[in-house]
């Protein structure tokens, strides 16, 4: 390896979380690409490693030191070989814990949360001087959105697009607030040139995210200040984009703007990531959600209303502290009574410094174990019944790429199914009917329409 010729270097990025961490990933290796950084499909090949981290549940930090372990090994060979690996951790753990990741990993070359990956290749430059580490946990004065370079590299047919960040909602058993900060909105002028600049590099469905992407209120181009709903109005006139989706939202941030783009605009994708986390009201209260299970259940009534072919996707917490076998059976009256397509369900896990963490009536290990199995139980079977009820039906697809076998193009129902097809390679990027000819427990598959498949 040679450091004199940058176009030598090679960047390998590990992504947990969200798939604000998958933007981010992308963000931090455009940033990197000026100093020379290309991909590098492993670490074994890299003269980089990101480990870009996640803290919201379990056991976040253990994950990341066994994998520091694992690259230990390979910077030492490293090393050994004349050569240099710069190790990085970024992310949520790296903002909760960065103290604790250099005193327990020192051979961890530089510590950055998320706020600050704008300032990568100074630190990289910082770190390739010196043997001390570079830790950048602070939530800098500037917005590092004004310090990126423009996207690099397509990210593909579906693309994210983070337009909101951090949290201003504080729920009891999250980290959020405190891992990502304030939350802050894009402005909406530099939403729409990112999002054109996906749709001109193929990009034909786009997902907006944030972590309560719904908040969303962003300087509007007239200088005043525009809502989610109108930015996606204003977004769905872009031409060759044929797709939108947003995520994460929170109920009390959804207004009757949003509810009315779910009713005007079709390719605003009829599947929605609603978080309830739980349907006793005595827990929501806990939880700090300020809203109850009626105020849940009407909003979904309203926005059936506005598109009636919404399906709904959720996510739920069992065993908080506080709760009850009566709070718990409350959740699960809540699911028979929506109707989920889908959803995600955790036990309760104590984050440090949240306000739940320290409550005293915290539920025993096998408790949470049990009511997670009955919840997920009663999830997997609306799931299989959402997508046995797509059999028959003909849904429009939008193909990304390759299939599992050959001779296979798969895609995305609207639904966010992903669905499997026999076609050519080059379905890719169009939307196109299918008819479903069988439902898999996460997925379909379908046939091209008999007119398609002769085109
Ligand atoms: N324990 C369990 N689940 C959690 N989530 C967030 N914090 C915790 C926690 N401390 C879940 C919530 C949230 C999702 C992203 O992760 O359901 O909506
Ligand atoms: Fe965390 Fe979402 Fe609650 Fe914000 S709204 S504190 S991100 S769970």
């Amino acid at each position: 390896m040679s450091a004199d010729s940058p176009r030598q270097k090679r960047l390998h990025v590990i992504t947990w979380g969200c798939q604000m961490n998958v933007y981010d990933s992308g963000r931090m290796a455009d940033v990197l690409a000026p100093l020379g950084y290309a991909p590098a499909r492993l670490p074994e090949d890299a003269d980089m490693v990101i480990l870009n981290t996640c803290h919201i549940r379990d056991k976040a930090a253990e994950k990341v030191f066994s994998e520091l372990g694992r690259l230990r090994r390979l910077k030492e060979r490293r090393a050994a070989e004349g050569g240099r690996m710069i190790l990085a951790v970024a992310g949520c753990v790296a903002q909760a814990e960065g103290a604790e990741i250099l005193a327990r990993a020192p051979f961890v070359d530089i510590v950055l949360g998320p706020q600050t990956y704008h300032r990568l290749p100074e630190m990289v430059a910082r770190a390739a001087r010196s043997a001390d580490a570079v830790i950048e946990t602070d939530f800098p004065a500037e917005d590092k959105f004004d310090f990126l370079p423009d996207s690099a590299g397509p990210q593909g047919v579906t693309a994210f697009l983070t337009i909101q960040e951090g949290c201003d909602r504080f729920c009891s058993f999250c980290v959020v607030p405190y891992t990502r900060g304030a939350e802050t909105s894009r402005p909406a002028v530099a939403v729409i040139a990112e999002a054109r600049r996906l749709v001109e590099q193929g990009a034909r469905e786009i997902t907006l995210l944030g972590q309560n992407v719904n908040a969303w209120h962003g300087e509007a181009p007239d200088g005043g200040a525009w809502g989610l709903g109108r930015l996606l109005r204003q977004l769905a006139d872009l031409p060759g984009l044929l797709r939108l989706r947003y995520t994460t939202s929170h109920p009390r941030d959804l207004d009757d703007a949003l509810i009315a783009a779910h009713r005007d605009l079709p390719m605003l994708m009829p599947f929605l990531h609603l978080p309830v986390q739980s349907g006793s009201d005595r827990m929501l209260a806990a939880m700090n959600r300020r809203h109850t299970a009626a105020d849940y259940l009407r909003l979904v009534e309203k926005l059936r209303a506005a598109r009636p072919d919404l399906a709904l996707s959720s996510d739920f917490i069992v065993g908080h502290p506080g709760e009850t076998e009566a709070n718990f059976q409350a959740t699960l009256a809540l699911v028979r009574e929506v109707g989920f397509a889908q959803a995600f369900s955790f036990k309760y896990s104590p984050r440090p410094g949240t306000p739940a963490a320290g409550a005293p009536a915290q539920v025993a290990d096998d408790e949470k174990e049990q009511r997670l199995a009955e919840l997920q139980a009663l999830l997997r079977e609306q799931q299989a019944g959402f997508n046995a009820g797509c059999v028959g039906r003909t849904l429009p697809v939008l193909f990304t790429g390759p299939g599992r076998h050959q001779g296979q193009v798969a895609g995305r129902s609207p639904f966010l199914q992903p669905v499997h097809v026999s076609g050519p390679a080059d379905l890719c990027g169009r939307e196109i009917p299918v008819e479903i000819a069988a439902a898999l427990p996460n997925s379909l598959s379908g046939t091209l329409t008999e007119e398609r498949a002769r085109a």
